[in-house]
């Protein structure tokens, strides 16, 4: 070890291993960055070192932070930037979740290439609902940019008009070998036949949703954002951006070589997107090496549902059940009944190089009409806990400033968002409803939609406007799916409940990165309670600051 070269070694992708000898390689994991594997009760101390010349944050994507809000990391939500050179530790526990979340950079959109794994076992001792696996695979769906992120994002919000279509989607930082030159890199996976095998799925592209699919072989779901399922089977999955799905797939087909693929869903009309095929390989160890073998050569291609396939999304979202009724906690009744509308339109603007939309408007989005402005000043946790003033209001409102048939013809006149940091407060403890509601403003589209520091139950989802009395009456209060990140359906509407226990500024918003830019988003703030843990602690010392 002590004459290893660390000046100036070769870099390869092969390496010849001497005849009865030695090598030693070394790489950095850096895209997708390193995965997290923890214990559900761990306790995590992160040290993040900002080694990038733009600032940035860490956020831990579906991480519940009970009694931590200072560790959440969404920029100027929960904490100041780090900047170049800077540091910050994150604590936190994770508690009572099990399954697969993620952690990503929350600032600008830099977590095109910030992002990485965070995987959670059984606690000690315990084991899964489902037969352990053999193998235990994460998959992270990415969404990549020839150009820095930076300059899509200034290309996005500064110009008004729409973000540049991606370059790519990879798996575990790749595109794979649909593209050109690119099959030297292609992931591939090494199973034998009669494996059970983990897949744990991460959307992390930045403005898609995506299909996902394995050739010729059926998944099992069995999880979701850190929450088990009622398992199951399924040839097609979707993901929202910031959403995870586990599934559990058996090696029960012809020794060979199957593709597994994710391209995008998009459900508006008229708007561009990345129609590229990510693809990574699945191969059996026992593959016959020639072809003819029994076995071509190359590897079978799933077929993917055609990018505008709602009907097979609304069919699969349909199947999420929480498991055991027994341990679901669903708010029967209500203190908070909320009705939010959602949606993106343009504004007028005065020409000039901020007002590249059609007939000098640019591009914005809103909740209830509100199109949120991110502070800069200080952090809206920050501002809370220390009362400083003029930072943010709480004058959100709790239903839409005017009713209209939201998905039907809508005319911009009802629809001139006010540009604010609004935000609401709930008390602790507060049974909270809210009703998610698209609008047909410029376009109907679904939007995956992602509530910091909780888990919530989606009590219900359906197209067109939500009819309080006839949908409120069908709501599953039985046996809902409990997750962090809920797909509005396009020209549709979702419900979701949950207790707000857990004291803090939490921010709500669309986890596709354009919306939230233009403005989709809010925040609660969960007011303290009475007893033990029930309120919020003091700033860590090395809190950055604004
Ligand atoms: Cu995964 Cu506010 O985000």
């Amino acid at each position: 070890t002590a004459s290893f070269n660390l000046v100036d070694p070769p870099q390869r992708n092969t390496i010849d291993v001497p005849v009865g000898g030695w090598a030693v390689i070394r790489f950095i994991a850096d895209n997708p960055g390193p995965t997290l594997e923890v214990r559900d009760s761990d306790s995590l101390v992160i040290k993040v070192t900002n080694s990038a010349r733009y600032n940035v944050t860490i956020h831990w994507h579906g991480v519940q932070q009970r009694g931590t809000p200072w560790a959440d990391g969404p920029e100027y939500v929960t904490q100041c930037p780090i900047q170049p050179g800077g540091t910050y530790t994150y604590r936190f526990t994770i508690q009572n979740q099990d399954g697969t979340l993620w952690w990503h950079a929350h600032s600008k959109w830099l977590r095109a290439t910030v992002f990485g794994a965070l995987i959670i076992y059984p606690k000690l001792g315990t084991s899964y609902p489902f037969q352990t696996p053999k193998l235990e695979i994460p998959i992270l769906l990415g969404e990549w940019w020839n150009k820095d992120p930076i300059d899509v994002l200034r290309q996005a919000t500064f110009t008004g008009a729409g973000p540049a279509v991606s370059d790519a989607f990879t798996i575990n930082g790749q595109p794979g070998d649909l593209y050109r030159c690119s099959s030297q890199d292609t992931v591939k996976f090494f199973v034998e036949s009669g494996d059970i095998i983990h897949l744990r799925i991460i959307n992390a592209a930045l403005n898609q949703q995506l299909f996902f699919m394995v050739a010729d072989h059926i998944l099992t779901v069995v999880g979701a954002d850190a929450a088990y399922t009622k398992p199951f089977t399924t040839r097609t999955l979707m993901l929202g951006p910031g959403q995870t799905t586990n599934v559990l797939l058996t090696a029960d087909q012809t020794p060979g070589r199957y593709y597994m693929a994710a391209r995008a869903y998009a459900s508006a009309q008229n708007v561009p997107f990345d129609n590229t095929t990510a693809s990574a390989v699945l191969e059996y160890i026992s593959t016959p090496c020639k072809p003819n073998q029994g076995f071509p050569s190359m590897p079978m291609l799933p077929l993917l549902p055609a990018y505008n396939d709602t009907a097979t999304v609304t069919a699969f979202l349909a199947k999420f059940r929480s498991p055991a009724t027994s341990n679901v906690k669903v708010p029967a009744g209500i203190d908070e009944n909320l009705f939010f509308i959602v949606g993106l339109g343009l504004v007028n603007c005065n020409p000039g190089p901020q007002c590249q939309g059609p007939n000098n408007t640019r591009f914005a989005a809103s909740m209830n009409n509100v199109s949120f402005v991110f502070p800069t000043q200080a952090s809206l946790l920050q501002a809370y806990y220390q009362g400083i003033p003029g930072v943010f209001t709480t004058d959100f409102p709790a239903v839409p400033p005017i009713e209209f048939d939201y998905t039907g013809n809508v005319s911009r006149a009802l629809w001139q968002p006010i540009f604010g940091t609004k935000l609401y407060k709930v008390k602790y403890g507060a049974k909270v409803q809210i009703v998610l509601q698209d609008t047909a403003i410029s376009t109907t589209e679904a939007h995956p939609v992602h509530l910091h520091g909780y888990q919530f139950y989606i009590v219900g989802q359906g197209f067109g406007n939500f009819d309080p009395t006839q949908d409120t009456a069908n709501f599953n209060l039985i046996d809902p799916p409990n997750r962090n990140t809920v797909v509005v359906p396009v020209g549709g509407w979702a419900a979701i409940r949950f207790v707000a226990d857990n004291p803090g500024v939490w921010l709500m918003h669309c986890h596709i990165d354009a919306h939230l830019t233009w403005g989709f988003a809010m925040a609660f703030i969960v007011e303290n309670g009475a007893g033990e843990f029930q309120s919020i602690e003091p700033p860590p010392e090395d809190l950055p600051q604004c």
